[in-house]
């Protein structure tokens, strides 16, 4: 019941007029003897502050009403004990003068600390003149989901509301949603730093089966005899000479040593700031690498060098160490963006290492793309934020699944001693290095191979 009150409450935000006053940041702090304080500094002008606490969305709320400022701050103490992981929303009702303000924020707390995962800017409210004009607006069901709107944009340019599931797909249909999905179809070895697979639409490679994609990389049988011929299928824009054909006697003296899958939704659906949740099981295997990832529509699936935002990755690599002696295998936890300065890639990237292979079980993969933060989360733990030096990511981007062997950024030479890969990624014929020791690698590799993708879900932020 209590809940509802303030629900009503806040429910009543009907003028956004700004004015000079702006709620300062609140401050957390977790208290020795199990309970957490949160607070305000005073400034002169506050009166009075109302703080509704809510943990893990649970009603009823914890509710504090605080009227004078102790030790220059408005504090409400609390005795509940927050754990790691725990989500704490925050609102706030300001009285400032004779003016109501209000905000709110949503935190996950890790090692003690708060971490902001949403908030919504300070502004001023107006109240109700009576009990009546509340119950009024409580009355009908659906003003409770009243649209907060959200800075998402969706492909269309309609306008969303914060929370909105903009889309969706959990593979339960009995094949791939062709409308949806595009294949990415062409050989990736053109370039002599490049990836050592070909991407093609065969039911082999990709598949949806009980609910669940998945995309399996398969070593080629034979890739010494004859020609190899994408024609028309071939999806490839910048290079379609290297890309959709490798002829015989060649360059590469062999045709791609593994096949792959690589979808996206480039002509479907695109977005710009949300919230995307993939839950997926990573491929495992040496030198296969996920491709979980936004791209700008700018540019094609089929880029060279775009700009990409890494929902996830973890190495297949069941042990992969660096020169230096760090774990880089698929225990460790990657997300990110990665972005081309003057053709080099600069990469901003956050990391969490486990006990456990990533491909091992499935887990759910979250990033919350803000327009000046990303926040990345595994089954709803945050494992890292990024704000400071973000580059420059504001265009409306598509989602790519995929799985890839090899590639220069992925498995970068310069991290690992020599003779740990079996091919150099400077080497001019590296996919023939590769498949020549074959037996180091293939072996590795099998049902656990495929990357199983069960759902993924785009929210509004
Ligand atoms: C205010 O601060 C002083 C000095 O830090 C401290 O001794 C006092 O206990 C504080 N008062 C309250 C009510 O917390
Ligand atoms: C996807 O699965 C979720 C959870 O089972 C369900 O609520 C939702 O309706 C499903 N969506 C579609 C489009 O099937
Ligand atoms: C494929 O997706 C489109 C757009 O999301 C949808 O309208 C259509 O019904 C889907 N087709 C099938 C067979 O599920
Ligand atoms: C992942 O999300 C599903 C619901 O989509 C949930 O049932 C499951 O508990 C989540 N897993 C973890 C480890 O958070």
């Amino acid at each position: 019941m209590r809940c509802k009150t303030l629900s009503c409450l806040l429910l009543l935000i009907s003028s956004y007029a700004t004015l000079g006053f702006k709620i300062p940041s609140i401050d957390f702090e977790m208290l020795d003897e199990q309970g957490f304080e949160v607070s305000i500094p005073d400034e002169p002008g506050i009166q009075r502050v109302f703080y509704m606490l809510q943990i893990d969305d649970t009603c009823p709320a914890l509710m504090d009403y605080i009227t004078v400022a102790v030790n220059g701050s408005w504090v409400s103490r609390q005795k509940m004990s927050l754990q790691n992981n725990d989500k704490l929303q925050i609102s706030l009702l300001v009285q400032y003068n004779e003016e109501i303000f209000e905000k709110s924020e949503t935190r996950v707390i890790l090692n003690k600390r708060l971490l902001t995962t949403r908030d919504s800017n300070s502004r001023s409210i107006s109240f109700p003149s009576g009990e009546g004009e509340c119950q009024a607006f409580l009355a009908p069901q659906q003003q409770a989901k009243r649209c907060k709107p959200a800075q998402t944009i969706v492909g269309s340019g309609r306008r969303t509301c914060q929370g909105e599931l903009i889309f969706e797909d959990n593979f339960s249909e009995a094949q791939l949603n062709k409308s949806t999905w595009k294949h990415d179809i062409r050989q990736r070895m053109y370039h002599v730093e490049e990836e050592l697979v070909a991407f093609d639409d065969a039911a082999r490679n990709s598949f949806v089966k009980e609910g669940e994609l998945h995309i399996v990389p398969i070593v080629a049988s034979e890739v010494t005899e004859g020609s190899f011929k994408l024609g028309d299928r071939c999806t490839a824009v910048e290079s379609p000479d290297q890309e959709c054909n490798v002829a015989q006697g060649s360059f590469y003296s062999i045709k791609p040593p593994v096949f792959s899958a690589q979808i996206h939704t480039r002509d479907s659906f695109s977005f710009k700031f949300g919230k995307i949740v993939v839950r997926a099981k990573l491929p495992k295997g040496d030198w296969l690498f996920p491709y979980l990832m936004l791209q700008p529509v700018s540019t094609y699936a089929e880029t060279h060098y775009a700009k990409q935002l890494r929902i996830a990755y973890a190495r297949g690599n069941a042990y992969l160490r660096t020169k230096q002696g760090d774990d880089i295998s698929g225990n460790h936890l990657y997300g990110g963006g990665v972005v081309w300065h003057h053709g080099n890639p600069v990469q901003f990237i956050k990391d969490r290492l486990s006990t456990t292979h990533y491909g091992d079980d499935f887990h759910n993969y979250t990033m919350i793309w803000q327009r000046d933060k990303i926040t990345l989360m595994v089954d709803d733990e945050v494992y890292g934020e990024l704000y400071d030096g973000l580059p420059f990511f504001s265009e409306k981007c598509f989602i790519i699944f995929g799985v890839t062997v090899g590639g220069f950024l992925n498995f970068d030479d310069s991290l690992l001693a020599k003779d740990v890969k079996p091919y150099k990624n400077k080497e001019p014929r590296a996919a023939l290095s590769f498949w020549q020791h074959r037996d180091a690698w293939a072996p590795t590799w099998g049902r656990q191979s495929a990357m199983i993708i069960d759902y993924v879900r785009v929210y509004a932020e």
